[in-house]
């Protein structure tokens, strides 16, 4: 086991305690199965908190619900919006869903990576900027869509990536 997963109360308190005392809030019992059904609630919880699920924090939440690391493994890989690495402050994503698709969402995703230098996936090393795609988003009628943390761009043109990028500044 890693210093960080065993240590996460130690190294951050602050963040611990509030995700603890939101944990403390769940009408948890020794039931697994029932204990799953607040799973991506406390993982939406916990990476907002934490910013990102680290190992020790999935660790943590997994220990609370009386669940395997490898269950809640499973759905942070699986859900695009769980992230377990860092993460920019301003994280762009490109809806690559059919309707995004169809509309040159792969000709935007290709800009952002020419604007930032950064391919998708990763984060600048001044932790600004992280670049990732995303399923749809269900604002299928403003394809193609970017998102810049929670703000929807919709109906974007190749060459409003730019303004998109200065809007961050
Ligand atoms: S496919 Fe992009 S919002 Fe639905």
């Amino acid at each position: 086991m890693s210093i960080v997963k065993e240590n996460l109360m130690d190294e951050f308190p602050e963040k611990s305690k509030e995700l603890s005392e939101y944990m403390d809030s769940l009408p948890l019992t020794d039931d697994q199965e029932k204990n799953r059904g607040y799973l991506i609630q406390s993982l939406h919880r916990a990476q907002g908190i934490f910013g990102y699920l680290q190992e020790g924090v999935q660790l943590f939440v997994a220990k609370r619900l009386k669940l395997h690391l490898t269950d809640v493994y499973g759905v942070v890989s699986f859900y695009s919006y769980f992230t377990d690495k860092p993460v920019g402050d301003f994280k762009i994503n490109v809806c690559t869903g059919t309707a995004c698709f169809v509309k040159g969402a792969d000709r935007l995703l290709e800009e952002l990576t020419r604007f930032l230098h950064l391919e998708q996936g990763e984060t600048s090393d001044d932790m600004k900027f992280s670049l990732g795609g995303l399923r749809c988003v269900g604002a299928c009628s403003l394809a193609p869509v970017v998102m810049v943390n929670d703000k929807v761009y919709g109906n974007v043109a190749q060459k409003q990536v730019a303004d998109i990028i200065e809007d961050c500044k």
